[in-house]
């Protein structure tokens, strides 16, 4: 007997097993383990356990750079949904809607996972998994409250994000701006650089600038029907590159606003006022990121100011403001 699977992002070929039929996205080798789905025999699982057993069924449609990525890295599991308590509440398997998800008593948008085809108690109870429901629920079970990260490789991508309101009300809070220093911009580069919410401002403006700068940020737009996203895709990282350098420069040259400047003046030269350079990135560094900045963060950060110092100061320091506004420590809190 010959099975094909075809499921839009994977095909399982499976030739001469009479009888055996694989799950979505499982690859062609099959369950192993045998035995574990003996309910006499359960495995008090960890968490990175857990994650490598349910990655061969979840990771097809939740890997890296996709709209949930769960499966991404064993952090990122951690994080997106094992410290979530929409989906995992520690030590209350009943609780959890992850469990329901999987036997496709789901409640949300999703009544089942896979999304497609058997649920996964179905596949597991038909020996097509690695890891079975009871287990499931005693990794829950043995959770604690206070869920510890893994050691090893933090993927920093999958910590949590600023919202787009957050990441605007940081940018206008810590350098000096409000709204109107882009709506009446005389600076058309700058203008092109408003961030507005199209919710918000339809009243106000009756106009829509800077609604793609927002949606590209995340941040939702009920007129139009988008969610908010709190990704940290290419269309993110794309979009806060210039809109950061925009709102640094916007604080530079906004008359009377020191915002950007503690230590040092503009007219500082790294030839003529290192020093002050220095102390104005140790102080933007606690600043912006709330931590103080080290020996080398500061060398760092001062390398990058004299690489642009040739085209001005202005540049000079909307290249450092940017820096640390893309710094993860901004990004992520
Ligand atoms: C065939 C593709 C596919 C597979 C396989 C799959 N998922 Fe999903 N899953 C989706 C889609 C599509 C969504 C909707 C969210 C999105 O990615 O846009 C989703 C959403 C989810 C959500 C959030 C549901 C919600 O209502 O917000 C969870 C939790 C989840 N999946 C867990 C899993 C787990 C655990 C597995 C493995 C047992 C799994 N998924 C396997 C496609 C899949």
């Amino acid at each position: 007997m010959r099975q094909v699977l075809a499921l839009g992002v994977a095909v399982a070929v499976l030739a001469g097993c009479d009888g055996l039929v694989f799950g979505p996205l499982q690859k062609p080798g099959g369950p192993v383990s045998p035995g574990i789905t003996d309910p006499g025999r359960l495995r008090t699982l960890t968490t990175a356990q857990v994650f490598e057993e349910l990655k061969g069924t979840c990771a097809g449609c939740h890997a890296d750079g996709m709209n949930k990525p769960f499966f991404a890295s064993v952090n990122a599991f951690q994080k997106l949904l094992v410290e979530d308590t929409a989906w995992v509440v520690p030590a209350k398997p009943a609780q959890s809607n992850l469990l329901a998800l999987l036997e496709g008593r789901g409640t949300g948008q999703y009544t089942q996972m896979p999304s497609t085809g058997d649920t996964f108690s179905k596949l597991a109870a038909d020996g097509h998994t690695t890891v079975n429901m009871a287990e499931l629920s005693l990794w829950i079970s043995s959770l604690e409250t206070q869920v510890t990260t893994p050691t090893g490789p933090v993927v920093d991508t999958y910590l949590k994000r600023k919202t787009a309101e957050q990441i605007l009300n940081a940018l206008y809070k810590q350098l000096g701006l409000t709204e109107s220093d882009f709506i009446n911009s005389d600076l058309d580069a700058i203008a092109d650089y408003a961030t507005r919410s199209p919710d918000d401002y339809f009243q106000k403006y009756g106009e829509k600038p800077g609604a793609a700068n927002w949606v590209a940020l995340g941040g939702p737009n009920y007129v139009e029907g988008l969610a908010r996203k709190t990704d940290v895709g290419a269309t993110f990282a794309q979009a806060l590159t210039p809109i950061s350098q925009a709102f640094c420069r916007r604080s530079i040259l906004k008359s009377g606003n020191n915002a950007l400047f503690i230590d040092a003046k503009l007219s500082d030269t790294s030839a003529t006022a290192k020093a002050s350079i220095e102390n104005n990135i140790r102080s933007l560094h606690l600043k912006m990121l709330g931590q103080p900045a080290t020996d080398d963060d500061v060398a760092e950060l001062l390398g990058l100011f004299q690489e642009v110092e040739p085209k001005g100061t202005t540049t000079a320091w909307t290249a450092v403001c940017s820096a640390l506004i893309r710094d993860p420590l901004w990004v992520f809190y």
